[in-house]
């Protein structure tokens, strides 16, 4: 299969595109390298596969209307992962235009991209941050999200609203995915874990947000892979029963789904740092600070579509999935 993932150099997009190449599929790779955090780990992470026969990658911008127009007619890719996205609730308070540029205008290039190659299936990331106000909890792709509350969230959430109008006036199928706090080995330098780890071991004071009470379905990035791939094997298909006059927001009568991928477990941040803590076989110094403007106090994902349809769940656990951060930071900084 010819599939084109977009942020290819980045945390998610790196991890996806080794397990396409390593099962045969031709890989197409989209990344702007940008300096939202620092871009040597984005080289790093593509040096990995940059020199694989059945890889191309492409430094272009999703925004760049005409170089996302060329890479779709020449490279016609039979499935699209759309990954590339300005990430982060919090920079997303400073940085507004950014979240416009690249999750709205560039998400809206690679619609037409779909439309006009005959794409089989874009997948593309969506966020458990779309739930934004509500604290019905587990969080079910099957409740309302109209109330976000950052701007990186409403423009997630504008994905899954801008891919259900080609999914229903093209036929292209869409699948929107809403992660939750993925971590793990190559992760980002601008999440908690890694900044945590970085100050741990450097003897400095980490900044706990919420006194440390929220709880996040920390969810390890093999298990976000896996599903991912999963999902992308089956082109969304219309749900035949889909009732208009009580329209369930996770389905719809056109080829367009929406899934959580989470752990199903959500564990609180002191926890995570107690997990990280005896990792690392150091203690944390906490500095304890408010909730930050933007952030909800807890996720928690329900994932019951994820097991009826795909037969999958992820499971690694954060004492197992943070272990395994720590080992790759150790080998990757030398420290
Ligand atoms: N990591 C998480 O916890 C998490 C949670 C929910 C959703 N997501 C979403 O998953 C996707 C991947 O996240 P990630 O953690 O791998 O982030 P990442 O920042 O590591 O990867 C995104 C990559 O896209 C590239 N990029 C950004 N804007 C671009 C543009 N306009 N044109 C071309 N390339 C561009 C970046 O250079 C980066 O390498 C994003 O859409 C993110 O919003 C991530």
């Amino acid at each position: 299969m010819k599939v084109l993932v977009t942020g290819a150099a980045g945390f998610i997009g790196s991890t996806l595109v080794l397990r396409l190449l390593a099962r045969g599929d031709t890989v197409i790779g989209i990344d702007n390298h940008n300096d939202y955090y620092d871009p040597a780990i984005k080289e790093a992470r593509l040096e990995r596969f940059a020199k694989h026969p059945n890889y191309t990658h492409l430094r272009i911008d999703l925004a760049h209307r005409k170089a996302i127009y060329d890479c779709f007619a020449f490279h016609k890719p039979q499935r699209v992962v759309n990954l590339a996205a300005q990430a982060g609730v919090r920079y997303s308070i400073e940085n507004p235009l950014a979240y416009i540029d690249s999750n709205i205008v560039g998400f809206a290039h690679i619609l037409e991209g779909c439309r006009y190659n005959g794409v089989e299936h874009l997948v593309y990331a969506s966020s458990s941050s779309v739930y934004g106000a509500n604290t019905a909890m587990p969080f079910s792709v099957h409740q309302n999200v109209d109330h976000p509350l950052s701007l990186y969230a409403a423009s997630k959430k504008s994905n899954e609203l801008m891919a259900h109008t080609y999914s229903h006036l093209y036929s292209l199928p869409t699948t929107g995915l809403r992660f939750f706090t993925v971590y793990g080995p190559w992760g980002r330098p601008d999440m908690a874990l890694f900044k945590f780890t970085k100050a741990i071991l450097a003897g400095e004071p980490i900044q706990v947000f919420n006194y440390g009470k929220h709880r996040r379905d920390f969810t390890y990035i093999d298990d976000i892979v896996e599903g991912v791939i999963r999902i992308l094997d089956r082109p969304a298909p219309p749900n035949l029963d889909w009732n208009s006059a009580l329209p369930d927001p996770g389905t719809s009568k056109a080829p367009w789904r929406v899934y959580n991928i989470g752990n199903n477990s959500p564990v609180e941040l002191m926890d995570y740092i107690g997990a990280l803590e005896s990792a690392l076989g150091k203690k944390a110094e906490m500095e304890l600070l408010p909730l930050q403007a933007g952030d909800v106090p807890d996720t928690y994902a329900d994932v019951e579509d994820l097991v009826d349809q795909f037969h999958y769940k992820p499971a690694t656990s954060v004492d197992d999935g943070i272990a395994r951060f720590v080992a790759w930071y150790r080998e990757y900084f030398k420290v």
